[in-house]
């Protein structure tokens, strides 16, 4: 039966090759595709094989019938002039829409963040993604076997060369570039291994500094609150928590109120009501030392904000990682 299928298949593809006319055509199609065709009794044949023949015969009759009917569809077509047409131009196709991207929202408000910084009189500057560990750690007092290294989960390229866990490597950049006083942000990528719903291993930072004579942490106050209150329109709620990083004393935690559950409790303040954004302190004089500035005669302030919690706040997301899904049903929101 297999045999008879497939001599029969070929039979019919050359007989279809010869078509030349739509007359030939309907001959064709009696003589191999009818009800009365050879194939259509060959198709009527295989309920009568042997039980265990019976599925390989049923699909092959089925796969040349679905071909055969392909191709008779085709040659229709072409012999009707239908191809010609459609490839010069068929009036009848709906024109295909252009759609117009728009930027990512992480992209939206690491520039808004950036705006109201430089409305503030700081300057941008930028530094590389992948960074050498004197700038990432030590120069920022955080030496090797120091146990602040455990809180950066650090994706490493080499011994010394790494990705970085942060923006602060910008300040040392910075201060070795120039002398104060200095007012700068340094916005990017920031890498760390690390993934759950305000977690993800690649997010963006923007650092800020401020070096000058007599800064205190009035002025580092003064400045937070007032790009929190541009960022989310003025009525939320800010705190600061006393914290530790080895580059700032003292150092704070800032947190602002959940807008998710608007300080009830929930999954992304973890039923505190409250969500860090980021971390902020008096830079500490070792740094000073590390480049070359007299601590005695300078003083600054320092932070690091995650864009995307802010972004996740400002927009009412509850899981980071949907920024990086790429599901274009949530990107067409913003
Ligand atoms: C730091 O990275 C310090 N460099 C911040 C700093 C700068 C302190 C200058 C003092 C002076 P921290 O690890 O807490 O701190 O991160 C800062 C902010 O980044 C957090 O508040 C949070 O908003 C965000 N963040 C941290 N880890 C992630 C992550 N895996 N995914 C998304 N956002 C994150």
């Amino acid at each position: 039966m297999l045999d008879k299928l497939q001599s029969l298949r070929q039979e019919a593809l050359d007989a279809l090759a010869a078509v030349k006319d739509a007359q030939a055509l309907e001959a064709f199609r009696i003589r191999y595709l009818g009800r009365k065709s050879e194939f259509a009794t060959l198709l009527r044949g295989v309920g009568k094989l042997p039980k265990e023949e019976r599925p390989r015969a049923g699909a092959l009759a089925n796969e040349i019938r679905a071909e055969l009917e392909g191709l008779y569809t085709a040659k229709k077509q072409e012999l009707a002039g239908w191809r010609q047409t459609r490839t010069a131009v068929d009036c009848s196709l709906p024109g295909r829409r252009t759609v117009p991207g728009h930027p990512h929202p992480v992209t939206r408000m690491m520039e808004e963040v950036c705006g109201i910084f430089e409305a503030m009189g700081f300057t941008v500057a930028e530094g590389p993604d992948v960074e050498l560990d004197f700038y990432n750690f030590e120069a920022l007092n955080i030496p090797s076997h120091h146990p602040a290294r455990d809180m950066h989960d650090t994706f490493y390229i080499a011994d010394s060369v790494l990705l970085r866990t942060h923006t602060s490597p910008m300040q040392i950049r910075a201060m070795e570039a120039g002398e104060p006083p200095l007012r700068m942000i340094a916005p990017g990528k920031v890498y760390r291994c690390d993934s759950d719903v305000t977690h993800t291993p690649m997010f963006h930072q923007v650092e800020g500094f401020l070096v000058d004579r007599r800064v205190s942490f009035a002025d580092l106050k003064g400045v937070l609150g007032a790009f929190v209150a541009q960022v989310f329109d003025g009525d939320v709620p800010l705190r600061f928590r006393p914290s530790f990083f080895p580059f700032t004393e003292p150092s704070a935690e800032v947190d602002i109120g959940c807008m998710i559950c608007r300080g009830t409790g929930c999954r992304v303040c973890k039923q505190t009501g409250w969500i860090e954004i980021l971390g902020a302190g008096m830079i500490d004089p070792a740094v000073f030392t590390s480049v070359g500035y007299d601590p005695e005669q300078v003083s600054g302030f320092a932070f690091g904000l995650g864009v995307e919690r802010i972004a996740m706040l400002k927009y009412g997301i509850d899981d980071l990682r949907l920024f990086y899904d790429n599901d274009l049903r949530f990107l067409r929101q913003f």
